[in-house]
């Protein structure tokens, strides 16, 4: 029996842990990915694809060839920053290559899609926890890139039989408890590796974007989720829709908001180590608190993020301290 899926950036941080995580659970992941971000030995647990979202010749032979079940799409670039400072990047590559994307799906019959989306499809949010129904109303281009894509797929629901999952996720972070593969962005810019940089000695300072904001300790709050309990809600809401379950879209936090004060605590008291610190600007398109409410995959899906803040900075730690040698 065909237990394929097709995993468009399975090479990166958030796919590979999929991978791992459908393998696990007998399923086999077909990686498609550009290598632009990802990298070759994350890809671990079934065939690597080496093809962009824009050769629509190569994206629809991938499916053609191994009949996937259904695509996971995580293919994508991800930093808000960036966003702002490149737009066009982003809806070139976020939109126009998940539309090419959809068009190979609609184009070969393989019609089931669990899409990689965000919590920054919201924008600023109008209540404390953000749920599905929150008006969806982007402050960056990454979020909108994001957004446009939901609207995307689900306009191709009904003429196209198109079905999906769409899960916004909140802060990924943390890296697999057997170490075997973690987050590894260059240039990084995320604020869980960052800060694993300054505790390990490999950045000398981190900066934090922004005390002025109206939080309790005036620094952005985020709902960090660790990525094997993110993992775990794909495979449920994987298997939901080939069983036949609606289209549907799932927030994936944890309910509780840290600001990056608190973070850099939690570490140092994980690490064992001083982090360095000094206070900057603002960062362009971020919202001063993004936290779920995870209330609709725990009760539709059956799903429950497990892990503590301090079980993803110590799977966090170990990850670094093996890529960085300490
Ligand atoms: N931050 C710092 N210093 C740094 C890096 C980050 O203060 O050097 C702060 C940011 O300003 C933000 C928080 O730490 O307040 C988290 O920042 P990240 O860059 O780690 O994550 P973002 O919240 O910007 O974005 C992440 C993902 C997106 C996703 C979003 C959803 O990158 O893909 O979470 O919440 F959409």
């Amino acid at each position: 029996m065909n237990n394929k899926i097709l995993v468009t950036g399975g090479a990166g941080y958030i796919g590979s842990h999929i991978c791992k995580a459908l393998s696990n659970r007998g399923f086999l992941p077909v990686t498609y990915d550009n290598l632009s971000k990802g990298h070759e030995w994350a890809v671990k647990w079934g065939p690597l694809i080496t093809g962009d979202l824009h050769d629509t010749e190569k994206l629809c032979d991938a499916i053609l060839t191994h009949q996937p079940k259904a695509v996971m799409h995580f293919a994508a670039s991800i930093e808000v920053g960036e966003s702002v400072e490149d737009p066009s990047a982003y809806y070139y590559n976020n939109v126009a290559g998940s539309l090419n994307l959809v068009r190979c799906m609609i184009t070969t019959g393989c019609l089931n899609i669990v899409f990689s989306s965000t919590a920054a499809t919201y924008g600023v949010p109008e209540t404390r926890l953000i749920s599905e129904n929150h008006p969806q109303m982007p402050i960056n281009p990454y979020g909108m890139s994001k957004l446009m894509v939901e609207r995307i797929i689900t306009d191709c629901n009904e003429p196209n039989g198109i079905r999906h999952m769409f899960l916004r996720y909140f802060n990924a972070c943390g890296a697999d408890f057997e170490n075997e593969i973690g987050e590894a962005h260059t240039p990084e810019s995320h604020l869980i590796p960052i800060v694993m940089q300054a505790a390990g000695g490999q950045r000398e300072k981190l900066f934090i974007f922004g005390d002025d904001y109206d939080t309790p300790d005036g620094t952005c709050l985020r709902d960090y989720i660790h990525v094997e309990d993110l993992a775990s809600a794909h495979i449920l809401a994987l298997e939901s829709l080939l069983a036949g379950a609606p289209s549907n879209a799932y927030n994936l936090g944890t309910g509780t908001g840290y600001s990056v004060q608190e973070i850099i605590l939690a570490a140092e008291n994980v690490t064992g180590r001083a982090i360095q610190r000094d206070v900057h600007s603002r960062r362009a398109g971020d919202p001063p608190i993004l936290v779920a409410s995870s209330a609709k995959a725990r009760q539709e899906l059956g799903w429950k993020p497990t892990k503590s803040l301090d079980e993803i900075l110590a799977s966090a730690w170990k990850w670094h301290c093996k890529q960085n040698n300490i």
